[in-house]
């Protein structure tokens, strides 16, 4: 089975200290009256080096140590992700960047000629993760009063329709949320490759729309055997559509260290911090960005009665559910040594996932951890991304 990494790009800043702590680097950290010790500028638009820098040198630091792409993460309250890649393009080589935005954030055909022109200028470095919102509560505060089931079903039709306008210079649609009447991607444009497309959710109408539409379907961590139950389940309904090679990635943070002990340390460091600070509750981390379904380690939360022992947030060997306990997402953290975090990655490999999302803090020096001591033991099996080849499925003849 193939293999492949990914990193993240921290779009609403570091937190090697818990947000709001000075410590932090750029402005996301800020405080106000606070001085912040970070780097990177005076905080001031037109300074000469901003959080964008920082991002690029992640992002070099990430195709340095062999990572083949980077995820960023789209809240209403962060960095906004495709103008981030735009940025970023041009300060790497090969780096593939994966770009979330929801249906309702572009017309069909809008989104279409972005992203063409955006694969024509960086050789086809373009990931879409279509997303459709967690809270209901985020969706209206920006605009979007459309209900859970709905986005999915708009979702669909919004990929019918863009998949539509990639594959004919003149495509007619008529659906309940878009219609088309004949446009189409035209040369010079049309010779750029359709984005990978990604996308989440463990609902029902997530894991529909997934398996009509999406190359890879992705996952937060879980345990190993709740992970193989959601594959199995999706795999199932991808195959009704006839689309038995979609593939699985999971976002999983890391603290890879030499020995295990040091990486509990850290683990350790962190509950000791959010004890400190009084951050220890039973909450989902990024409760915006979180799944209609509870996972099972959020419900085991409960049971935890403010302990900050490292140890009681083991889900599974080195799978750490300490940072959702925190309120840090994705939530789950592979904690070990590095040879540990090699074996927990083949065993998720082994039942299914081809994609990791790997990212620890500081997310610079983490990808050097897991660049020389992680990745190069799976150098053999790395496989570049692939799409679902349905191009005839949506050509008009
Ligand atoms: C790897 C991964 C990345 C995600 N990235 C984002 C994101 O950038 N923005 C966002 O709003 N939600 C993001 N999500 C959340 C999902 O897209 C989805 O909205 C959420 O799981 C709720 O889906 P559901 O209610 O249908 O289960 C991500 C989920 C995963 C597993």
């Amino acid at each position: 089975m193939g293999i492949e990494f990914f990193t993240r790009l921290p779009l609403h800043g570091e937190a090697e200290f818990l947000a709001g702590d000075p410590r932090n680097r750029g402005d996301w950290a800020r405080v106000s009256g606070v001085e912040n010790t970070g780097a990177t500028s005076n905080y001031q638009v037109g300074d000469d080096f901003t959080y964008i820098d920082y991002l690029a040198q992640v992002a070099r630091a990430a195709e340095i140590n062999g990572f083949a792409g980077a995820l960023m993460v789209n809240a209403p309250t962060g960095e906004e992700p495709w103008t981030v890649c735009s940025l970023l393009a041009r300060e790497t080589k090969r780096l593939n960047f994966v770009t979330a935005f929801q249906p309702y954030h572009f017309s069909p055909y809008n989104a279409v000629q972005s992203a063409a022109t955006y694969q024509r200028a960086t050789g086809n470095r373009l990931v879409w993760n279509i997303i459709n919102g967690g809270s209901e509560v985020i969706q209206r505060q920006v605009g979007d009063a459309t209900p859970h089931d709905d986005r999915y079903i708009r979702a669909t039709e919004f990929l019918d329709v863009v998949k539509g306008y990639w594959y004919n210079e003149s495509f007619h649609y008529q659906g309940k949320y878009y219609s088309a009447e004949g446009g189409g991607l035209k040369y010079p444009l049309n010779k750029a490759e359709l984005p990978i497309i990604c996308t989440a959710g463990s609902s029902e109408a997530a894991r529909e729309f997934g398996a009509k539409h999406a190359d890879y379907y992705l996952m937060r961590a879980e345990k190993p055997s709740e992970i193989a139950t959601l594959i199995a389940d999706v795999r199932k309904r991808a195959a009704k559509y006839g689309r038995d090679n979609i593939k699985f990635g999971l976002s999983i943070d890391t603290i890879a260290r030499r020995s295990e002990q040091e990486a509990l340390a850290e683990a350790q460091r962190y509950l000791d911090e959010a004890a400190e600070k009084q951050r220890l509750h039973a909450s989902a981390a990024h409760a915006g960005l979180r799944s209609a379904r509870v996972l099972s380690f959020e419900k085991e939360y409960a049971d935890k009665d403010g302990s900050k022992n490292v140890n009681d947030f083991f889900i599974h060997p080195n799978v750490w559910s300490g940072f959702g306990y925190i309120g840090i997402p994705p939530g789950v953290a592979l904690v070990g040594s590095y040879q540990q975090i090699v074996e927990r990655i083949k065993e998720y490999n082994s039942i299914g996932i081809d994609l990791f999302f790997l990212a620890g803090y500081p997310h610079l020096e983490e990808a050097y951890r897991l660049g020389e001591h992680v990745l190069p033991h799976f150098k053999n099996q790395r496989q570049a991304l692939q799409r679902i080849p349905e191009e005839s499925k949506y050509r008009i003849a």
